[in-house]
């Protein structure tokens, strides 16, 4: 029998980089698993994670991410991440007021930061995010991981590639249930905890996605309601449950979005389309690892975007006589996680990924549509640009 032979922990060219992680909720938990997967990629070179410093107020909870995740340090303060040196990169996965001075912080302090969506409450924090970040030059991300679908990386090729001719419209729906049976709502549901409700926390998503696979928005009208209220009457500052919203794209093509919490027996709806000249294309998220598209005179054919030479079929697996087996949100999460840190490691560039700057133009077009259904009328978005020197010092 051969004898075994022991493996490197830091193989020949790989790089190791340390994080802090604040907010073990739901999504901190999925930053924590989707960091240990990143690390897993076939892609070059190896980078390897390590989880050092979880900050969690909740100790019972940072105690048992801490340990389900290997994680060598728990703490209830996130200034603990920053004052380590040892650490490379931030990720914020807190509630959305607390994403504006944790992040700037850590990156005044030379973290690289990873930030959940939306960037922040407001606009006006967002801006602020974007500013004060891009000045320190480190690398920065807003984790809009719809960027990391394998389907909708593909539906982007065909788009630019002029494949599916000039785009026309996009249309896209949200639908999800977010209240409880005890009747009590959580932080999303608090206008000064989240910002806005489904319009920043579903829409900020889809908005995103607009921009990425067809341009910048110019005018929106919309419609929002609310209908929730706390049984224990803690929050009673509740947003918006709904909205509606119809759009114009810079380049004339027309764009509607619809989200909502409350819609109790959606699991994870979500629907995105484009139609262009030549071609339409749709895609679900429950069926995340297809793309329909449709062509005239033929009607729709479904390709299922697992094949070989696809985006990120080359991740996880070598595609072989086995075939290519399909992807879900967990795995899509950690392209996401992979990207920043081969950012960090070696390319120093996220581009298409999603960075601040896309951060802070979402909250721009989100706070326009609460702006237009509050005025009844169409509204223009005002993008700000940053003062000084260039966008991001990172792309
Ligand atoms: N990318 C996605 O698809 C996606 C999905 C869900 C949530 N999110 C975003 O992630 C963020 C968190 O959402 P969530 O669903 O995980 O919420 P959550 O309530 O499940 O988790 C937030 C955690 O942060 C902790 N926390 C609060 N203040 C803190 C502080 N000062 N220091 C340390 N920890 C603190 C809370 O105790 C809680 O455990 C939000 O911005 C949300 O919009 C993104």
């Amino acid at each position: 029998m051969a004898k075994s032979t022991s493996f490197s922990r830091e193989p020949e060219n790989s790089c190791t980089i340390a994080v802090g992680l604040l907010g073990a909720g739901f999504i901190g938990q999925m930053h924590a698993l989707a960091l240990r997967n990143a690390a897993t990629s076939m892609w070059e070179p190896k980078i390897q994670v390590r989880p050092k410093i979880l900050a969690e107020v909740d100790s019972e909870l940072c105690a048992k991410v801490g340990e389900r995740f290997n994680w060598e340090e728990g703490t209830g303060n996130w200034r603990d991440i920053i004052d380590d040196p040892e650490i490379n990169l931030f990720i914020n996965a807190g509630p959305n007021h607390i994403h504006a001075q944790p992040t700037i912080a850590a990156a005044k302090r030379g973290k690289h930061v990873f930030c959940e969506k939306p960037l922040a409450s407001t606009a006006d924090e967002a801006f602020q995010i974007w500013d004060e970040v891009s000045e320190t030059g480190v690398i920065q991300m807003c984790a809009f991981m719809y960027r990391s679908i394998p389907a909708l990386n593909l539906a982007r090729e065909m788009i630019k590639s002029g494949e599916i001719g000039e785009v026309r419209h996009f249309r896209s729906r949200f639908l999800l249930n977010m209240l409880t049976d005890d009747g009590n709502l959580s932080w999303r549901f608090s206008k000064s905890q989240a910002g806005l409700g489904a319009m920043g926390d579903l829409g900020s998503h889809h908005v995103d996605q607009a921009r990425f696979l067809v341009g910048e928005l110019v005018r929106v009208g919309a419609l929002t309601k609310t209908w929730s209220t706390d049984k224990q009457q803690k929050i009673l500052d509740v947003n918006d449950d709904a909205f509606v919203c119809a759009a114009e794209f810079e380049n004339g093509a027309t764009a509607s979005f619809e989200a909502s919490r409350v819609a109790k027996a959606h699991n994870l709806g979500g629907w995105i389309e484009v139609d262009g000249t030549k071609k339409s294309l749709s895609f679900q998220m429950e069926r995340l690892n297809e793309l329909a598209i449709y062509e005239p005179n033929k009607g729709p054919r479904t390709q299922l975007v697992t094949q070989k030479g696809q985006p990120y079929s080359d991740f996880w697996l070598p595609s072989g006589i086995q075939g290519q087996h399909p992807l879900g949100w967990n795995e899509c999460f950690a392209h996401q996680t992979r990207h920043i840190l081969e950012a960090i490691a070696v390319s120093k560039n996220l581009s298409p990924r999603g960075d601040f700057k896309d951060g802070y133009r979402v909250a721009e077009v989100i706070e326009t549509i609460a702006r237009s259904a509050e005025s009844g009328r169409f509204e223009y978005v005002n993008y700000r640009e940053r003062l000084s020197k260039a966008d991001s010092k990172t792309k």
